[in-house]
């Protein structure tokens, strides 16, 4: 089983297009999926199936449900996915913050389903939500970067935070992939950053992911980008990214 966390402490930086569209490709690929949503703010679940009040993970962080049992099918993606439910999910990071060893209880919940990929989508903090899914992802990080000029000061900052957090949960953290997202190729500034990541991230820079209007539109249409416009840029670059992520964590 290949568990990624997609993490990155910056808003709007893509985790969630990435991990929704990944998602989608592998499951196109005959994997069984299974997607995480650990952001308060829910916007892959909203993305997915709309609001919902099922449990999901904040039940499973709580050690209330067990992880099988609040999947939920979500065949237009061909996944099934761990809900959030915004209060809830801050209720449960709230408590989780106060207790011991809280930030091991996804990776043991995770552990049990039967899936050949999970991929977890974090929210914009490096706090216990984040550190749970970092316990949990056996196979490592994927991070994106919006490719803008501040990206790369944002990456020295991912970096350093994984460092911090790996040093206090005592853990290996492997980043899998750094994925540049948003990419403009118009803009110089934009082919600038992409070249100074290239040299800053040691290999694991895979190609870029380029500024498509269809990806953003995905949000209102409850599909991944590979059918809800399979001949877009954004289908293209989604297939090429899932492709070399596969070829690493196997
Ligand atoms: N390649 C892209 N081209 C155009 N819009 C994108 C692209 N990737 C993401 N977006 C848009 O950028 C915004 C932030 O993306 P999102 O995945 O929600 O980021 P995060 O989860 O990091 O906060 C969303 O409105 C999304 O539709
Ligand atoms: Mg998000």
């Amino acid at each position: 089983m290949v568990t990624l966390a997609i993490a990155n402490q910056k808003g709007g930086v893509a985790k969630t297009n990435l991990t929704g569209n990944l998602g989608a490709e592998f499951a196109a690929s005959g994997k069984r999926v299974v997607l995480v949503d650990l952001d308060p703010q829910a916007t892959l679940t909203t993305w997915i199936l709309g609001r919902t009040i099922a449990p999901g993970t904040a039940e499973i962080l709580l050690g209330e449900e067990e992880g099988a049992r609040v999947i939920i099918d979500a065949p237009a993606f061909g996944v099934g996915l761990i809900p959030a439910v915004p209060d809830r999910l801050r209720i449960a990071e709230r408590t989780m913050s106060a207790q011991v060893a809280s930030e091991r209880t996804l990776g043991k919940a995770l552990r049990q389903l039967e899936a050949d990929v999970i991929l977890i989508d974090c929210p914009p903090s490096m706090g216990v939500l984040t550190a749970s899914a970092l316990v949990a992802a056996t196979s490592g990080v994927i991070i994106p970067l919006a490719a803008a000029p501040e990206a790369l000061d944002g990456y020295v900052q991912v970096t350093a935070n994984l460092q911090r957090l790996r040093d206090a949960l005592d853990l290996p953290i492997t980043i899998v992939a750094v994925v540049p997202t948003r990419f403009d190729h118009r803009l110089r500034i934009a082919r600038d950053v992409l070249e100074a990541a290239r040299g800053l991230c040691n290999g694991t820079l895979t190609s870029p992911i380029r500024e498509n209007v269809a990806l953003r539109e995905l949000f209102g249409h409850r599909q991944p980008i590979r059918t809800y416009r399979p001949d877009s840029s954004g289908a293209a670059d989604y297939a090429a990214v899932a492709a070399e992520v596969s070829q690493r964590v196997h």
